[in-house]
Formats: structure tokens, sequence, C-alpha cells
């Protein structure tokens, strides 16, 4: 077994086992969503063993069946925790805390959960992280980047208008990449162990100035509508959404995005060394790939 000499957070030099720890797979749950499938990616490319959690995983895990949550995690040293659909869901701090749980009884050393900044909701499921008994990471990300082109916010720009009840609120958008490299540094060294990595990209944006960017890369005309949280609510409704996501996201429009996180944070610059991904970079990037031309 290979050993290494590492300081610990008093400033002890301690043993590490690491080697173990690292033979045996690394779970991602979520693992074929937005920063799953890119977490996935990075620790194949390294040759590192890994299982995917997810619905249509081989066994499938699904959070709302808890009898498919232990046979996932036969074997597995360390786990990456996206929760779905959003860490401020009802129910969900009670899950990650039972499903962190169940983790250590089976003898997973460490734990690395996907939060959100400013979120109350979701910081209960952090404090369930922490007291799990596992060597915990946490990832308190600003809102992704990747939501106009992977996620709800694609069919506004491919349909030329992006109507959203935010007014001159500024975000840092966080690239997914970005997400994804800190994750996997937290999985695989034990210099992240029990630090609250705060996430965000190198400059807060508007919406409106988002659109103007989005529109600029791909040469189309968008045009961005501060509406209110009625008419948004609506919409969401006629499109056929839950009443569970619509509070949800009223919440998240309302409450998260009310100015308390705009400022920029160094999370990315603390766990890797290096600046956040801008969000020109992140647009310059997806366009090429062709999705906001409805190529992909
Ligand atoms: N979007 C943002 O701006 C933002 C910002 C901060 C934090 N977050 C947090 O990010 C998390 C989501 O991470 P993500 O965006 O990387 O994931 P994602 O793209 O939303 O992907 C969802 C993943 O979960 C799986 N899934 C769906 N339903 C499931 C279920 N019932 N049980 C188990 N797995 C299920 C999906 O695979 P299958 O379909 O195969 O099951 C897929 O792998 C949320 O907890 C959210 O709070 C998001």
């Amino acid at each position: 077994m290979n050993r290494k000499l590492n300081r610990n957070r008093k400033g002890h030099l301690e043993v590490v086992h690491d080697e173990k720890n690292k033979q045996r797979p690394i779970l991602i749950i979520g693992g074929t969503g937005k920063t799953g499938r890119r977490v996935a990616q990075r620790l194949l490319n390294r040759g590192i063993p890994a299982r995917i959690g997810s619905r249509t995983g081989k066994p499938p895990f699904d959070w709302n069946h808890t009898d498919s949550w232990k046979p996932i995690l036969e074997g597995i040293g360390a786990v990456y925790i996206t929760y779905y659909p959003d860490l401020a869901a009802p129910g969900a701090a009670d899950a990650v805390g039972e499903f962190a749980k169940l983790a250590v009884q089976n003898g997973v050393k460490r734990l690395v959960l996907l939060s959100g900044r400013g979120e109350e909701e979701a910081q209960r499921s952090e404090k369930a992280l922490q007291h799990s008994g596992a060597d915990w990471t946490i990832l308190r990300s600003s809102w992704f980047a990747q939501n106009f082109s992977e996620h709800f916010l694609l069919g506004p720009v491919l349909s030329g208008t992006i109507a959203l009840p935010v007014g001159d609120v500024k975000e840092p958008f966080i690239d997914v990449e970005d997400i994804a490299d800190v994750a996997v540094a937290a999985l695989t060294d034990t210099k992240h162990v029990g630090e609250v990595y705060e996430l965000s990209g190198p400059r807060s944006l508007t919406f409106s100035e988002v659109t103007k960017e989005i529109a600029k890369a791909t040469r189309r005309e968008i045009q961005y509508i501060n509406i209110s949280i009625e008419s948004f609510t609506t919409e969401l409704r006629q499109q056929g959404m839950s009443e569970e996501m619509v509070s949800l996201m009223a919440e998240l429009f309302t409450e998260v995005l009310d100015g308390r996180n705009s400022h920029v944070v160094d999370g990315v610059e603390r766990a890797l060394g290096r600046d956040p991904r801008s969000f020109i970079d992140y647009v310059k990037s997806a366009a090429t790939t062709g999705i906001w031309e409805g190529r992909k």
C-alpha cells in the first residue's frame, strides 16, 4: 500500500493511506447530469474507477427509492453528491443526511456535496454531510452558466426571448467545467477535506448583460424581459410544471436572486490555484457546439 505524509488541519504531519482509498471506485450521484458527467469524464481520463449513480445507471439509483441506495454504495470509497431536483426542494436535507449516514456505514470515507450559495435549505444538507462522520468537502456554487445551454434557459435562448422575474441583480455565473475540476480535486486529494468552497465566476453580470453576450456570440437577436413573478409562475404552470417545482423556482428567483450572491468569491482559486473561466469564454465555447442553433 502506498503511503504519503500530509499535513492535517492542525498542521501535524500524518500518514495517509490514500492509494487504498483511490483503488475503490468513486460514486458520482447525478453522473449523467451537467456537473456529474464532467466529473465522470475527468476520472475516466485519469484512469480512476468510477460508478454512475442515476436512475439509468447500473445498478439504478433513485433518490425517491431508498432501497436503491445500499446496492450502489457497494465497495465505494468516495462519493460526489448532487441532489435532484434541487437542494432547496422539500425533503432534500433529510435524504442527503440519510444517504450520507448509509454511505459511512458502508465504508465510504469521503463525501463531496454540490450545494448552492445563499440557500438556507441547502445549508441544512451541508450540515447533515458535516455530521455524517465522513471526510467532507462542500462546493457552494453560484448559478451555472450552462443553465443557458444545457438546462431550463436553453429553450428561451432558442426562442429569442428570455423572460425572467429578475431586474438589475447581478450574478457571478460559474462555468460547470470549473465545478467539475474542483469536485475531482476534492474527491482525489486529502488537502480539500473540511473545506467549504464558495464557487463563482470572475465577474458578476445581470441577466440582460448575459443575454447580450449570447446574442453577440450567436449573431442572433435575443431580448431580455424582466417580468413579474406572477407572469413567470403562470407561464411555468402553462408549460406543465408541477406545483412543487413552480414554488421551488419562485423561491430561487425571489429569495436567492435578491443580490445576496452578487459578489464574486474565491473558491475556484483557493481549491485549484487558478482563476475561474469567464462567462464570455463559456459563451464562445458553447456557441461552437451548435447548441444555440439547434444543431445538437
Ligand atoms: N443550476 C444551477 O445554477 C445550480 C446552482 C447551484 C447548485 N445547483 C445544484 O446542482 C444540483 C444538480 O446538479 P447538476 O446540475 O449537475 O445535475 P443535473 O444536470 O440536474 O442532472 C440531474 C442528474 O440527476 C439524475 N436524476 C434525475 N432524477 C433522479 C432521481 N430521482 N434519483 C436519482 N438521480 C436522478 C439524472 O440522471 P437520470 O435521469 O439518469 O436519473 C442526472 O444524472 C442540484 O442539487 C442543485 O441544487 C444548481
